[in-house]
């Protein structure tokens, strides 16, 4: 059987960002800065260094900004030129994506993670499509998406990528069955969308990096609404499962979820510290402010 090559991705970025009001009232949370680019851009990039080519934002109401970020500002561009600011100018370039390389659709109601996904249908068509969730900043010299590519290009099917999380803390993800070991992962044996204390099948959660394949999109068109009283993916997923392949990879970088006010502060200090410019001055400050 022949791997169909990867080479779109899916972000559903139509959450309300209410955890950051009113900080998200005018910005969405996925334009909020780490450091000095939009949480946005990270996962962008994340996608792109695993060799996806065209990328489906699935937006909703108030998030007409995100398009604008994505598109060329020639008025910006020309004042960079006319006072010499080369740097700026090639940077900005450098990260522009290519025409015609970015789709926009909206999830008109908050139906759910599973529903955003289905709004993608038509724009993703019969392909296997990666999927990351914006919320989720994943700090690795590789990236996480390019590590299931890996383990996706030797063995088809559907991956998911999974971390450990501290089992009083797994109720608040979906979180997977581990069955038998195979070459840069493991046979998913189930799936659970916030499993209640004391039934999760592991501890190993669902942190937020996906590769599918388009026959999720069926299933999700008639999938019940599940935990939260939303149509959730993990439900259409176990439903795939009984189908397809679904293997686990263990990501091993650090993740800060930027959902959360502690993830998204994390995340600002933690890239920071990859900044030569500013890396001895935030040490110094914090250790001040924390003495
Ligand atoms: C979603 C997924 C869940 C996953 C989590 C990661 O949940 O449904 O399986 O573990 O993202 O952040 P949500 O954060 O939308 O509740």
């Amino acid at each position: 059987m022949s791997i169909k090559p990867v080479k779109k991705a899916v972000l559903p970025v139509a959450g309300l960002g209410t955890r950051f009001l009113p900080g998200t009232k005018a910005v969405p949370k996925e334009m909020l800065n780490i450091v000095d680019k939009p949480v946005l851009q990270y996962i962008v990039d994340e996608a792109i260094s695993a060799g996806i080519e065209h990328i489906i934002f699935v937006t909703g109401r108030n998030k007409g900004v995100i398009e604008d970020y994505f598109d060329i500002q020639y008025e910006l561009n020309d004042t960079l030129r006319n006072r010499g600011k080369t740097a700026e100018l090639e940077m900005l370039n450098s990260i522009q994506p290519k025409a015609g390389s970015t789709s926009f659709t909206r999830q008109q109601e908050p139906l759910g993670l599973g529903h955003a996904v289905w709004c993608a249908r038509d724009i993703v068509g019969n392909d296997p499509f990666a999927l990351l969730l914006p919320d989720m900043v994943m700090q690795d010299e590789r990236g996480c998406l390019s590590g299931m590519m890996d383990v996706y290009n030797q063995s088809g099917g559907n991956i998911i990528s999974v971390e450990e999380v501290a089992m009083e803390d797994a109720h608040k993800y979906g979180v997977v069955g581990i069955g038998k070991d195979v070459e840069g992962g493991f046979e998913i044996t189930d799936m659970v969308e916030k499993p209640a204390r004391g039934s999760e099948p592991s501890n190993l959660f669902i942190n937020g990096r996906y590769i599918l394949q388009p026959e999720i999109f069926d299933i999700l068109a008639t999938q019940e609404r599940g935990a939260g009283n939303e149509i959730q993916l993990t439900d259409g997923m176990l439903k795939l499962a009984a189908k397809q392949d679904f293997f686990g990879y263990r990501f091993q970088g650090n993740t800060y979820d930027c959902g959360t006010k502690k993830g998204f502060i994390l995340a600002n200090i933690a890239y920071a510290m990859e900044r030569d410019d500013i890396r001895p001055d935030v040490i110094n400050e914090i250790r001040d402010l924390t003495k």
